[in-house]
């Protein structure tokens, strides 16, 4: 068998990196900006976390998980996210006694057991973010703005925000009686794994994939008609708060979002790619997860970028911006002592910030230009034996072919002011 990557995984090759090092760049500049700080945490948790945290019967704990026996026989899971995680680290951490809201951030790759179609894949990456110890719609609107403003700053001005409220556990009970007695009456049309959802979370159903529970899920009565004063309260000053952050949004009352953990406040950014509709943000408030998963009673809300999805966008609007020149320039070699002068010099055009090769395989000068003028340098600088001796070297401009002599103790600042 050829070995070949995974199927739904995916090598990043130099031609791209770029672009990922824009976009975290960017996704840690509007972070820092909000007062978020970064966290880091292992790629596998203990299996019980997500059960507790991402919920029994949702899509990704029945189907999706990447599931095993480590050596001493215990139940290890790849994280398909990040919140629940985050949650365990802030009680592990003993967060709750620090001052709140608690702003944290990150960026990790997440893994999920999915169909490989429609910017779907198994190992992919997301841009996080999660706040603890705020229960007030300052918040939502605060993430729901950072998300907004950071797609804003890679130039995307078509997406749009959805935002709905899922209500709490109080509203909640009323709304699943109804919502039970409605896909009880179209029970015939569910798929299994919906059927068996029915007596335990029919809320779930609202968002399977299975064609024929999504037509059926369309027509159900929905969450924000059964919300209790205080959630409609918070949702209502939720808009005038995105209103006051300039967030442009639009209430979309069929969100419910796949993972069990939400309450009041969800919401999606969307795009549309080659005429679909691709969900590149997705997050929400979570007021009882840190209690769910053995912490005190401390709400939180979050979201995640699916970052391949927004690189995909990018790409198809034009967004990407150009690839930089590395290396800016080579230094071509002839003889052992030149070898041992190009060290010096890549030391000194390396330390006033220029990208600089040396010629590693002694080759032709003929061939050690090719090679330079396939890499793209801008200069290259030739030097012999004899350039040496005499405390000088060649630049030649690759764009223009352009030669001069340069004193190699002038070199750094000289190829400064060129490029
Ligand atoms: P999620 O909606 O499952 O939410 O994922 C967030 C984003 O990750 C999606 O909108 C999508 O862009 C991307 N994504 C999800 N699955 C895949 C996949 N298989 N392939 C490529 N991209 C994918 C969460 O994960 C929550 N933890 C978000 C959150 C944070 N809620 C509160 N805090």
């Amino acid at each position: 068998m050829k070995i070949q990557a995974p199927k739904g995984t995916k090598d990043v090759l130099p031609e791209e990196s770029y672009i990922w090092q824009y976009v975290e760049d960017k996704f840690r500049q509007i972070c820092k900006l909000y007062g978020y700080e970064e966290v880091r945490f292992p790629t596998f948790e203990y299996t019980e976390l997500f059960h507790r945290g991402v919920g029994e019967t949702t899509d990704i704990v029945q189907k999706e998980m990447y599931t095993f026996l480590d050596k001493g026989g215990r139940s290890i899971t790849l994280r398909p996210e990040g919140t629940a995680s985050v949650a365990r680290l802030f009680i592990e951490h003993g967060f709750a006694s620090r001052s709140m809201p608690q702003r944290l951030y990150y960026i990790i790759s997440a893994f999920r057991y999915e169909n490989t179609q429609g910017g779907r894949y198994r190992e992919f990456h997301q841009f996080g973010i999660e706040n603890f110890g705020s229960k007030s719609p300052v918040t939502d609107a605060e993430i729901i703005s950072l998300s907004y403003n950071f797609f804003a700053s890679l130039g995307l001005d078509s997406i749009v925000v959805n935002i709905n409220s899922i209500g709490c556990p109080v509203c909640r009970k009323d709304y699943v009686a109804k919502l039970k007695e409605y896909f009880q009456n179209h029970i015939d049309s569910l798929c299994q794994t919906c059927r068996q959802r029915l007596d335990k979370n029919p809320m779930r159903i609202l968002d399977c994939k299975e064609d024929s529970c999504r037509l059926i899920a369309k027509e159900a009565p929905k969450p924000i008609e059964y919300l209790c004063d205080e959630c409609k309260t918070h949702f209502e000053a939720l808009k005038g708060y995105l209103d006051a952050a300039g967030v442009c949004y639009k209430v979309d009352l069929y969100i419910v979002r796949g993972l069990d953990y939400y309450t009041k406040t969800v919401f999606e950014i969307v795009d549309v790619v080659a005429d679909k509709k691709l969900a590149i943000c997705g997050g929400g408030r979570y007021d009882n997860l840190i209690e769910q998963i053995g912490g005190g009673s401390i709400p939180g809300i979050g979201f995640a970028i699916g970052v391949e999805r927004l690189i995909m966008l990018l790409s198809q609007k034009g967004l990407i911006p150009q690839k930089p020149q590395v290396p800016q320039v080579f230094i071509a070699t002839l003889g052992d002592l030149a070898v041992k002068k190009a060290f010096e010099i890549a030391r000194d055009l390396r330390s006033a910030g220029i990208s600089t090769v040396i010629e590693e395989l002694s080759r032709s000068l003929k061939a050690q230009m090719r090679y330079a003028d396939k890499m793209g340098c801008e200069f290259s600088v030739i030097i012999g034996e004899d350039e040496v001796s005499k405390g000088i070297c060649k630049l030649k401009n690759m764009k223009t072919s352009a030669e001069e002599y340069v004193e190699i103790n002038k070199l750094s600042e000289h190829i400064k002011s060129k490029i």
